[in-house]
């Protein structure tokens, strides 16, 4: 395991993020955490804004266990609030291929929010298979499998503070 991006500097990008949203919605906003790799980063991201910020969560599966997608995107869990005439913004951990955050804003833009944003905290480009437009992305990183900071391998190591490259697969 090796450290990719170390806790401060996490934690800097993360207050960097939320100021500039903050600037964005004056007048609040609803942020949609994707369960469970975005619990982390919608935590931070949430009390670095000082506008009102209203938080719900979605439960979206693409990935199986490993680390490769299983390409079927189904949702777990909806939302408890109505995102009609809001303003909201999603906030995911990483988009990889894309296809999670791609569906994801259709089912969304089906029920009618006043705006629809996406917060992710890692972009891997060069992965993408799907279209999908980020509006603020906290770092671009190159094609390596990480985890930490909410982000897993098999539902392991998400209370990691750094961000890390897991190098080998585990036994
Ligand atoms: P996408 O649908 O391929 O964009 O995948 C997005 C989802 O895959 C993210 O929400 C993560 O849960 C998972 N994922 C993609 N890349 C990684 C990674 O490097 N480490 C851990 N999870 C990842
Ligand atoms: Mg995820």
């Amino acid at each position: 395991m090796r450290v990719l991006i170390s806790e401060e500097k996490i934690q800097q990008r993360v207050r960097e993020l939320g100021a500039q949203i903050e600037k964005d919605y004056p007048d609040g906003v609803q942020l949609i955490g994707i369960l469970k790799g975005a619990t982390f980063f919608l935590a931070d991201l949430a009390r670095a804004m000082k506008c009102q910020a209203r938080l719900d969560f979605i439960g979206i599966s693409s990935y199986g266990k490993g680390k490769t997608s299983s390409g079927e995107v189904k949702l777990t869990k909806d939302l408890d609030a109505t995102v009609e005439g809001a303003d909201v913004l999603v906030v995911e951990d990483i988009v990889d291929s894309g296809v999670t955050l791609n569906y994801l804003m259709q089912v969304l833009r089906q029920r009618r929010p006043k705006s629809l944003k996406i917060a992710a905290l890692l972009d891997k480009p060069d992965r993408r298979i799907r279209p999908v437009e980020v509006s603020y992305v906290g770092f671009q990183i190159p094609d390596e499998f990480v985890i930490g900071y909410g982000l897993d391998y098999a539902e392991n190591y998400r209370n990691l503070r750094d961000i890390c490259v897991l190098e080998e697969t585990p036994a």
